[in-house]
């Protein structure tokens, strides 16, 4: 496989200094060949991960260039300040801030102007995934981008299928729904060029903990994933960072 296997620690609005420190030193030694950790927090706290010598993102940036937008944070900025990743379209920008597929694709764009790498969030609610519109609303999301950017756009990207229903609930998607889902996202994406959905990470996210990662990750559409309540324990974050190996 060419693709690198990755796990992102999406903190959301959880952590504290001793944290980083406490992540830090569990996870410095697994091997960066092997596996890409990085560490999502909070954004005031992104410069010390940065110090900590761990692979830093955020959680989300503007989708403005710089401005009067009180409250916001600009890309530019982030990487200037050490970061090489942001998630984009987290389900909670989602429903709770009313990020749309159209703002989604600005960050996405807004991100890439400014060389971070989006980790574009997609995935279908409980409702959705029962009415059978799974695929229809994942592809919307994606789709979202790829016509705004176009698809070489996906070249510099990282895409994270977290199903709704399974974030923060411990209802995991079992390894073969997770699987069926990431298998459909290569693709749509192999539909408009094989080459870059053969090199395409794609995440799994919901309730991935240390006892279901390894399966999880052991699909052949599954590249890694992206850990929210689990990345705030770092022994438990370690694991399921060994576990994408
Ligand atoms: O970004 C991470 C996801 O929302 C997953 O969160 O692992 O707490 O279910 P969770």
């Amino acid at each position: 496989l060419s693709r690198k296997p990755m796990v992102a620690g999406n903190w959301k609005m959880n952590g504290s200094l001793e944290l980083v420190q406490n992540i830090a030193s569990t996870i410095k030694s697994i091997n960066n060949d092997d596996v890409e950790v990085v560490v999502i927090p909070p954004t005031v706290l992104l410069s010390n991960v940065v110090a900590s010598g761990v692979k830093a993102g955020v959680q989300t940036v503007s989708e403005h260039p710089l401005g009067a937008y009180t409250g916001e944070v600009q890309a530019s900025l982030v990487k200037a300040l050490g970061a090489t990743y942001t998630l984009v379209g987290h389900s909670e920008r989602r429903s709770i801030y009313g990020e749309s597929n159209e703002d989604v694709a600005n960050k996405f764009e807004q991100a890439q102007t400014d060389k971070l790498i989006p980790i574009l969030c997609v995935g279908e609610t409980e409702s959705e995934r029962e009415q059978g519109q799974t695929e229809n609303v994942v592809a919307a999301q994606i789709k979202a981008v790829i016509d705004k950017l176009g698809i070489a756009s996906l070249n510099d990207s990282v895409i994270a299928y977290e199903p709704v229903w399974a974030i923060g609930t411990g209802k995991t998607a079992s390894p073969e729904q997770a699987q069926a889902v990431h298998k459909f996202i290569r693709d749509l994406v192999s539909s408009y060029d094989a080459e870059i959905s053969e090199s395409l990470q794609i995440l799994y996210g919901g309730s991935v903990n240390e006892s279901n990662s390894e399966l999880l990750f052991a699909q052949a559409d599954i590249d890694g994933g992206l850990i929210g309540g689990a990345s705030l324990k770092p022994e438990a974050f370690k694991i399921i960072c060994e576990s994408a190996k």
